[in-house]
């Protein structure tokens, strides 16, 4: 299909990625035997069929139990290294990574080896295949906003190394109302802000992110198209969306990626871009997203280009950076 080799072709920046949700069973084994603690399954094909999703939780309590192999600076370079290869390989131009620290500082994990970890690898790929990025510091919403606070005043000593905040976990139950405090104090600091809303979450959840937190983007968002307000909303304030397909129809968003409300949300001038989220268990990185989509909901050209200019115009590079992408 030539337009899905365009769109893998073309250069583009990820937006939406949970580095935790990069570790490949192969990984995951690898790691587990460094530390000679042992999984639950029998092998890699053992783990990986059981990547077989009914939900969101259901997802993420394998997310947790996973990213107990990662204990070590080496661990979070190793894994990092691993996603920025592919992300070389699919023509990413640049990445805004989440990290999750309370998954780790809770196992007694260091914030300063995730971090480093995190940042050796990204620099690294800096200097090697000149792929720009930023670092987002992740909320877990499912623990209480005090929680938040500490892990905001853990993270203090390393802000020069943080780009942004966001907000990821359950969502049901757990609006952005919750953290508009915690946000508050972010924005004060002068970090840009972002949250999921609208992935398993209703239209009401979008608009708190938008008027309580004062969020950049949306991460998923898919939800907004049962409101035409807000849709108008995304329309006139160009707010992007980071949708991620093969995550949605893994987590039964969509029963099917035919179902998909992607086109749609283009076609409605919504600005969107395609990510991956949690690659190693949702099927795919980049490329697999965007051809996934050319195959089952046709898109054009046209339209693949604009999904790649629109992952370049919706990130936080500088003017500068930006131009040289587009
Ligand atoms: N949604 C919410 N939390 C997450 C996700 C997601 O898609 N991936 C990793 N944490
Ligand atoms: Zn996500």
């Amino acid at each position: 299909n030539p337009v899905a080799n365009l769109a893998c072709l073309l250069p583009k920046a990820e937006l939406h990625l949970h580095i935790e949700g990069t570790l490949e069973p192969e990984l995951a084994f690898r790691l587990a035997a460094r530390h000679g603690v042992s999984l639950p399954y029998a092998d890699v094909e053992a783990l990986r069929a059981a990547y077989d999703f009914s939900d969101l939780q259901s997802f993420l309590d394998l997310y947790y139990a996973g990213a107990n192999v990662l204990r070590t600076e080496a661990d979070f370079y190793d894994l990092t290294h691993a996603y920025l290869a592919r992300a070389h390989a699919d023509n990413l131009r640049h990445v805004e990574i989440f990290f999750d620290p309370q998954t780790h500082t809770e196992r007694g994990v260091a914030f300063e080896e995730v971090l480093g970890g995190i940042r050796r690898a990204l620099l690294e790929a800096e200097r090697e295949w000149g792929i720009s990025f930023k670092v987002i510091m992740s909320f877990l919403r499912h623990l209480s906003e005090a929680d938040a606070l500490a892990t905001l005043e853990e993270a203090r000593p390393h802000l020069h190394r943080i780009d942004g905040i966001g907000l990821d976990s359950s969502e049901m139950g757990h609006p952005p109302s919750k953290f508009a405090r915690v946000f508050a104090e972010c924005r004060e600091l002068g970090l840009p802000v972002v949250a999921h809303a609208g992935e398993e979450g209703p239209p009401e959840y979008i608009e708190e992110a938008l008027d309580l937190l004062r969020v950049k983007r949306i991460d998923h968002g898919v939800r907004a198209l049962e409101s035409e307000a807000l849709m108008q909303r995304l329309v006139d304030e160009q707010i992007p969306l980071t949708v991620c397909p093969l995550s949605n129809v893994k987590l039964k968003v969509y029963d099917d990626m035919s179902m998909h409300s992607l086109r749609k949300m283009l076609a409605r001038g919504v600005k969107v871009t395609i990510n991956s989220d949690d690659p190693a268990y949702f099927g795919g990185y980049v490329n697999a997203n965007f051809v996934a989509c050319v195959e089952s909901l046709g898109l054009t050209e046209a339209e693949v280009i604009k999904l790649a200019r629109n992952s370049i115009e919706a990130s936080w590079l500088d003017s500068a950076r930006r131009d040289a992408l587009l």
